[in-house]
């Protein structure tokens, strides 16, 4: 492992540092009068210099005047593998319109749907580099040849379009260029050897017919958000993994705990059909082994990925540091579906910066919490980590927790035990360099309020609307700035809406003197060293520009303006397309952002024009003059 160099924790100036302090850490730490920007004339200048973009149907990407956006990394293109003769002699097979790739094909190019990405330095460089980036699903219509049959060959193409990619870039002149062929370039897909890790390895539950040890298994599916450590690794975070797998045995009846992860016999693959590990009635314990946040060091292309299963099982969107000066460390983690909650983790040991090994099984201890929210976000909340400690909580054998390993495992169930906050589908979120405080993104919940809706209720502190169609964005602050905390401060950063609906439910809404172009499902979250919190919208694409969504255009990102707490929307993605991952190089001037499904549910043939497939890719966007990216 390499010590990257560090875009959110590393070399701020002192400005930077005065700029959040003295607005988002004002915000809260005045609790209740939480109105930051209104309330400090000296913190009025705007730190976005961009003029922001209206929304747009276009089937094209747009940025704001002064920025270029480039195509980096299509779906297909050709990762930089090199050639190892015979069994792969080709560097760099085509990408084929028509389907006809092969399963070998694709372990060498990129996966589909870029989603989570994070940019590590090579030698500190912001020029030269890795990207690494999930693939989270594949779109089986588009990745296969018209009317072929759904064999080996099949599953093995869609197994290894999904996963990850590491490639090695670099910014020749005023372009990004793929290396290729390149050392570090690889594939990790849902059939690349991996090892279980913390207090799951080698648990009964883990095992299989294929392996007795339960602490080694194959691949990883899924992957949306994502995360990264200090000490250099990845880290891919397994979302809806239960759609991989399904059964055609009509006797299958899923039990409490499969339901309770939407493990169902009826998949949205059929992986099942020619891998008998899918099949949930034949192989009960694999379902086990994916819903986890996996650990994999780009650096080396030979290492093995390790499943970090002290982080809980659960349906993982993300996972955002939050570091402190002494090496302590946590992460925070949503659970992306409707009625489900926002979790940390907090390392036991803390990570020593003069010894980068030091982080090796630091993931595998730790204590896992679940947040309860309570208060008024408007005028100043309060909340709660609620423990997932066996024992504690009512996490006892008597309510189906012999051990921890089970409280882990079920780590959904748990926290509805301990009495956990029911979410509006948390997704990402970003913890801001500095001040620590955390945003979340809650997407949406059309299924908050409905009457007979499974595990529905109506609004709560931190979910206020019914029917919350836009979504919105939370913020809340460690007790002390302590990843260690067992209470918090939090308050809405906005909600999502049309401001020119009837049904005051559906406008958005922002904190008093605050203002901001229209969104709704906030999905990706990042913050950038400056302070700016970036979000990236993933609004249904089959809703896109029409009904109560028709004024916000296609999916999109905004930058959040530190000072003025003002959404100024950056860019505008094609049909059908959503927006995710963000990740800035250390010197701040260029942004990777993907575009993720063009072509959902809307016609696209984004990016390569008229009659070509619809493409995920990684945009690198930088300012035409070569400025900070924002400023
Ligand atoms: Fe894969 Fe919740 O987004
Ligand atoms: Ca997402
Ligand atoms: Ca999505
Ligand atoms: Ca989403």
């Amino acid at each position: 492992m390499k010590k990257c160099g560090n875009s959110l924790f590393g070399n701020h100036d002192e400005t930077t540092m005065n700029i959040s302090r003295r607005t988002w850490l004002k915000g809260l730490s005045s609790l209740p009068a939480l109105g930051a920007a209104a309330s400090h004339a000296q913190t009025k200048t705007a730190v976005l210099g961009f003029t922001p973009i209206g929304p747009s149907d276009a089937d094209a990407v747009r940025v704001p005047e002064g920025y270029a956006a480039q195509l980096l990394y299509g779906w297909g293109d050709a990762t930089g593998i090199a050639p190892k003769p015979p069994e792969n002699p080709r560097p760099a097979p085509l990408f084929k319109q028509d389907g006809s790739g092969s399963a070998a094909d694709a372990a060498l190019q990129a996966g589909m749907h870029h989603d989570g990405m994070h940019f590590f330095p090579i030698d500190g460089s912001s020029t030269h580099g890795l990207l690494a980036m999930n693939h989270e699903y594949t779109d089986e219509g588009l990745l296969h040849r018209a009317g072929a049959p759904y064999d080996r060959e099949a599953v093995t193409k869609s197994q290894n379009s999904h996963g990850l990619s590491v490639i090695e870039v670099k910014l020749v002149g005023k372009e990004w260029q793929v290396v290729r062929p390149s050392r570090y370039a690889r594939r990790v897909t849902a059939a690349t050897p991996m090892r279980v890790a913390g207090p799951l390895a080698g648990h009964a539950v883990m095992k299989t017919s294929e392996d007795p040890s339960g602490a080694r298994v194959l691949g990883t599916v899924n992957n949306c958000a994502n995360g990264y450590t200090p000490w250099g690794t990845y880290l891919t975070c397994e979302e809806n993994w239960y759609a991989n797998f399904g059964t055609d045995d009509a006797a299958f009846k899923p039990t409490a705990m499969q339901a309770r992860y939407s493990v169902k016999a009826r998949a949205s693959y059929a992986w099942h059909r020619v891998e008998a590990r899918f099949d949930v009635a034949r192989e009960p314990n694999e379902v086990h082994r994916f819903g986890w946040v996996v650990e994999v060091d780009p650096y080396d292309a030979n290492s093995t990925p390790v499943k970090r299963t002290a982080l809980g099982r659960f349906i993982h969107e993300g996972a955002a540091l939050s570091l402190m000066p002494d090496g302590a460390l946590a992460y925070y983690m949503g659970d992306d579906a409707v009625f489900e909650y926002v979790y940390k983790f907090v390392a036991r040991d803390k990570f020593d910066k003069a010894n980068p090994a030091s982080g090796r099984n630091l993931l595998d201890h730790g204590t896992l919490y679940a947040a309860k929210f309570s208060g008024d976000g408007w005028a100043g909340g309060a909340g709660e980590w609620l423990e997932l400690t066996h024992g504690k909580h009512g996490l006892t054998a008597a309510n189906g927790f012999p051990s921890q390993a089970e409280v882990l495992l079920y780590a959904r169930h748990a926290a509805e035990i301990a009495g956990a906050t029911k979410m509006d589908r948390p997704e990402w979120c970003a913890v801001q360099p500095g001040t620590r405080d955390v945003c979340v993104a809650l997407t949406n919940n059309s299924a908050r309020g409905r009457d007979g809706f499974p595990r529905g209720e109506g609004p709560n502190a931190a979910n206020p609307r019914n029917e919350n169609l836009f979504g919105h964005v939370i913020r809340l602050r460690e007790r002390n700035a302590d990843v260690s905390a067992t209470t918090f401060a939090w308050e809405f950063v906005a909600l999502g809406g049309d401001p020119n609906l009837p049904n005051e439910a559906r406008r958005s809404r922002f904190r008093p003197g605050q203002k901001g172009d229209a969104f709704g499902s906030p999905d990706g979250l990042h913050f950038d060293a400056r302070g700016i919190l970036w979000v990236q919208t993933d609004l249904s694409p089959r809703g896109l520009n029409q009904g109560e969504y028709a004024g916000l255009g296609n999916n999109q990102m905004l930058a959040v303006d530190p000072i003025s707490g003002e959404f100024k929307r950056f860019l505008t993605a094609p049909r059908g397309a959503e927006v995710t991952g963000c990740n800035i190089t250390p010197d701040g001037t260029t942004l990777f952002v993907n575009i993720q499904h063009p072509g959902e549910g809307q016609a696209s043939n984004w990016p390569d024009g008229p009659g070509m497939k619809p493409r995920s890719a990684t945009l690198a966007i930088r300012r035409v003059d070569g400025g900070l990216i924002g400023a």
